[in-house]
């Protein structure tokens, strides 16, 4: 789980995360981008892509596992936090619930489609593809095709 308290090395850890996020998410060609993404402390693998504005979470870029050859469109969100509303009431501020942070794992030769969002903890599998637009909100199994809002397998491909 990302450590958020407010000590002067996570000030400085949160200011080189958003340095190096911006810097990926402008440079061009692609391949100028992969090192800024694990100087975020993001985990990826060989012949990786990640197009331009991708939106990566900042305060827990580590919890992001990518595979080799995946390719992340275009206006892609990869989010690894969200609050926990298990103890929300009403009259409360919703602000007042903890932040829960889950990891998100894109395995080899997944395809995230453009302006796709991935939710904290999910696992897309291996040769998965992401529609575009999709709201990931629960794992896709390998080598299937996912659409929509929240996102449903809609095709597998058999071996
Ligand atoms: C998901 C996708 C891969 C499906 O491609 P496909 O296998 O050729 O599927 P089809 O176009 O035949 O569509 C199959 C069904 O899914 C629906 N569908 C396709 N893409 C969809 C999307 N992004 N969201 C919701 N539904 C979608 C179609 O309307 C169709 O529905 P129907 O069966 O009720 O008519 C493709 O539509 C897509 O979104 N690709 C991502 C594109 C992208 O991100 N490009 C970035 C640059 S590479």
């Amino acid at each position: 789980m990302a450590n958020n308290h407010r000590t002067i090395g996570n000030v400085l850890r949160g200011v080189w995360i958003r340095i190096c996020a911006s810097c990926a998410r402008h440079l061009f060609p692609a391949q100028l981008r992969m090192p800024f993404y694990r100087w975020m402390g993001m985990k990826i693998g060989k012949g990786t892509k990640i197009a331009a504005s991708v939106d990566i979470d900042g305060s827990a870029p580590e919890l992001i596992t990518i595979g080799n050859n995946v390719w992340v469109t275009r206006g892609v969100m990869l989010l690894c936090h969200q609050r926990d509303l298990s103890q929300y009431e009403v009259g409360k501020p919703v602000m007042d619930c903890p932040l829960k942070y889950a990891p998100i794992t894109i395995k080899d030769g997944a395809h995230i489609g453009i302006g796709s969002i991935i939710m904290p903890g999910v696992t897309i599998g291996e040769g998965a593809v992401i529609g575009a637009g999709a709201v990931v909100t629960k794992d896709v199994p390998p080598y299937s095709i996912a659409v929509g809002t929240p996102a449903k397998v809609i095709k597998t491909f058999a071996n």
